[in-house]
């Protein structure tokens, strides 16, 4: 579904991503971990575009979204074409990014309906049964401010849904939440992965990345350090980056 082949990203001159790869198939849940400024943000934001590459190659199932060529020039899909590519990931944010002064119900149909040119007919059930999904059909009314940051966050889940994504990118969902309020949404999004759906999880939530990843991906100093099954991954970690990294953890 995502093929990344050697992605590399500078900031002012900073190496930042320094050649990642990643194959994520059909089904797949990985999930990325590592200590801050490792990049995986980045990553995750030049797989939709948010941020642009320097070098490599992204194809979204099978379609280019960006390649480099044996001169090192890096271009990207038309315009029109790229936003096309891109709109068949979804992606959460740790900061959920609702819109204030619109209802959650509101909320999840803006996109389908301005972006994707649903009609409101159809938009409308399909909001409220991703809203029954997370568990909120009962805030369909309510404004953001009223809800807790818990709720908030899965409004953000089911409002990437909406629009019908092939695969989600969840940048940290949990991190800016109480301890207490990160069950729920690490709940909805278990249950997104017993439905099969293809995820890209960047999260320092060491028992979901144990029990609901196939992969575990390590970062560090914008690269890959380590890439193992799940279980492996934990009990037997290789690199010693990798084993400093989770023995800090406790
Ligand atoms: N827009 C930007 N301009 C300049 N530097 C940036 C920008 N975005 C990220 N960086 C730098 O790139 C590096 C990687 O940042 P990134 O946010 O990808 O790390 P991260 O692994 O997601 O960290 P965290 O766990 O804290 O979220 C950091 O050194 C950061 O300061
Ligand atoms: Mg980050």
């Amino acid at each position: 579904m995502i093929s990344a082949r050697n992605i590399r990203k500078q900031f002012g001159g900073v190496d930042v991503l320094r050649g990642v790869s990643l194959e994520l198939g059909k089904g797949e849940v990985i999930a990325v971990i590592g200590p801050s400024g490792s990049g995986k943000s980045t990553f995750l934001r030049c797989l939709n575009q948010l941020e642009t590459i320097d070098r490599g190659d992204i194809e979204i199932e099978g379609e280019i979204l960006a390649s480099t060529d044996s001169h090192g020039i890096c271009r990207y899909a038309p315009d029109k074409e790229a936003r096309r590519i891109c709109r068949k990931m979804g992606m959460v944010f740790q900061q959920f990014n609702l819109f204030p002064h619109l209802t959650v119900l509101q909320n999840i149909i803006e996109a389908p309906i301005t972006v994707k040119g649903m009609s409101r007919e159809a938009a409308v059930p399909l909001a409220q049964e991703l809203l029954r999904k997370v568990g909120l059909l009962e805030k369909c009314d309510s404004h953001p401010s009223r809800l807790s940051g818990g709720q908030k966050q899965r409004v953000a889940i089911a409002r990437a849904l909406a629009m019908e994504p092939d695969i989600m990118l969840f940048d940290e969902p949990t991190s800016a939440l109480d301890p207490e309020l990160t069950g729920e949404v690490l709940r909805s999004m278990r249950q997104l992965a017993d439905e099969h759906m293809t995820m890209l999880v960047v999260t320092h939530e060491m028992a979901f990345a144990r029990d609901v990843s196939s992969r575990v991906i390590f970062m560090d100093g914008g690269e890959i350090v380590e890439e193992q099954p799940a279980a492996s991954f934990f009990a037997n970690p290789l690199q010693p980056r990798t084993r400093a990294f989770l023995n800090h953890l406790g």
